[in-house]
């Protein structure tokens, strides 16, 4: 059966709904390599792409249903519908400046795995549900994974509702004319829900995002695990001024209020292992004119480490770190993402490595540099994920690629994984 559905991968059909995909929020020109897509969560954008997977699932005869995060869940029924499903999936919103494969990969080659099923004429026991998590990256509204974490009743959903994009929409107003436009479809509770059945297992398929599979000429990374990641917004309040009048003394500079926290957090931060991340990504600046001094700045930080401990300490000592540099302004710090570092279920990283193994190809274990939503899925049901190579390591930028052949393994290796914890 195994040797069936994985026979049954088409490496062209999930190239091209790939492809397919990638034209809705395409950017940038140039060679088509070298074109990526900006496709925030909860927009139309995200809609449409939402309605092409559900088109491609309908016409193998899956069901489709939405739960109250916008959760997009299909599944293909088991010979035993009481039994809890085997879930796969991740997600279909993109970075701004986001690549063709990013979170999409594991919602096609989740379908790609169904398609494969049913082409082989395959039943399995248990269902085998697709899942596409809601704002997995947090590039239109701050956090990512509110979709997964309010799935796992990590977080209460409504704790999402006031967030503002860029534009001031609420993510809770994003989220209700999402569920209107997509009111035909199905719904089901939260997976939290009481009495709602909990997966039996959950694999995620993911591009790595990182260097060391090509590197090391692998074809797959099963994946051990997932650092930690602690996300800050510090606000910066002082005072604005005319740029050619005011002394330097008595300023209250918000931008060099910032150059001095961060050349602090730097400190703090420095590892001669280079293990620790610390990463300042998004600054805004008021009134942002070249003749003014900044009255305020909101500058974003990104933590992230392997190992629990290191995490809690360093993230623990920013704000102190913080109120210590800074020497005119006020100072505000908010904590918006709290993710522990994981670590997957030998039942699911076993059932991947013997898949990959059945196809003959190369496979090291790998921690995952990246967060995902299988990080909020750990508490839930035992998780692995798959990780097939990333050209030179790059993400989070047009240029990311894996090509036909690498993302077709992976699909066969999900496949004969699905398999073996649904049969
Ligand atoms: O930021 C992350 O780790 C994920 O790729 N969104
Ligand atoms: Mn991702
Ligand atoms: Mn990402």
């Amino acid at each position: 059966m195994s040797k069936a559905a994985s026979a049954a991968v088409s490496e062209a059909r999930q190239w091209a709904r790939l492809m397919e995909m990638a034209a809705l929020g395409a950017i940038g020109g140039g060679h088509p390599d070298d074109r990526g897509v900006n496709r925030p969560c909860l927009s139309a954008l995200d809609r449409q792409a939402r309605r092409l997977l559900i088109g491609w699932a309908q016409a193998i005869g899956c069901s489709v249903s939405v739960d109250p995060a916008a959760n997009l869940f299909i599944r293909r029924e088991g010979s035993d519908p009481t039994l809890a499903p085997v879930l796969t999936g991740s997600h279909m919103d993109s970075q701004p400046q986001g690549g063709r494969f990013d979170g999409i990969w594991g919602v096609v080659a989740g379908l790609e795995a169904l398609e494969a099923l049913h082409d082989a004429g395959v039943a399995t026991r248990r269902p085998v549900e697709l899942v596409a998590w809601t704002n997995e990256e947090g590039g239109r509204f701050r956090p990512g994974c509110t979709g997964s974490m309010s799935w796992a009743g990590h977080t209460p959903p409504a704790a999402f509702a006031e967030i503002l994009d860029p534009d001031g929409i609420r993510y809770g107003d994003a989220l209700a004319e999402q569920l209107r436009l997509e009111a035909d479809l199905p719904r089901r509770p939260l997976g939290a829900a009481a009495g709602f059945p909990r997966p039996h297992a959950f694999v995620e398929a993911h591009i790595e995002q990182g260097p060391l599979l090509e590197a090391e000429g692998m074809d797959i990374g099963v994946v051990s695990g997932i650092q930690g990641s602690r996300w800050f917004t510090v606000t910066l309040a002082g005072e604005s001024a005319h740029a050619g009048t005011a002394p330097l003394r008595g300023r209250r500079d918000a931008v060099q209020d910032m150059v001095r926290a961060v050349t602090a957090l730097n400190a703090l931060t420095a590892d001669p292992t280079d293990t620790l991340r610390f990463t300042v990504g998004r600054v805004e600046v008021a009134p942002n004119t070249s003749n003014s001094v900044a009255n305020r700045v909101s500058f974003t930080i990104d933590l992230r480490h392997p190992d629990a401990a290191t995490l809690r300490a360093k993230g623990d000592a920013i704000e102190a770190t913080i109120r210590q540099a800074v020497t005119t302004c006020e100072v505000s710090l908010v904590e918006n993402f709290h993710a522990m570092p994981v670590s997957f279920d030998p039942m699911v990283t076993d059932a991947v490595a013997q898949a990959v193994a059945a196809e003959g190809l190369r496979h090291r274990p790998i921690p995952s540099g990246a967060f995902h939503d299988a990080q909020f899925v750990v508490p839930v049901a035992p998780t692995g994920m798959i990780f097939v190579p990333s050209r030179r390591g790059i993400s989070h930028n047009p240029a990311e690629y894996s090509s036909p052949a690498q993302l077709a393994a992976g699909a066969r290796v999900l496949v004969r994984t699905l398999l073996a914890l649904a049969a």
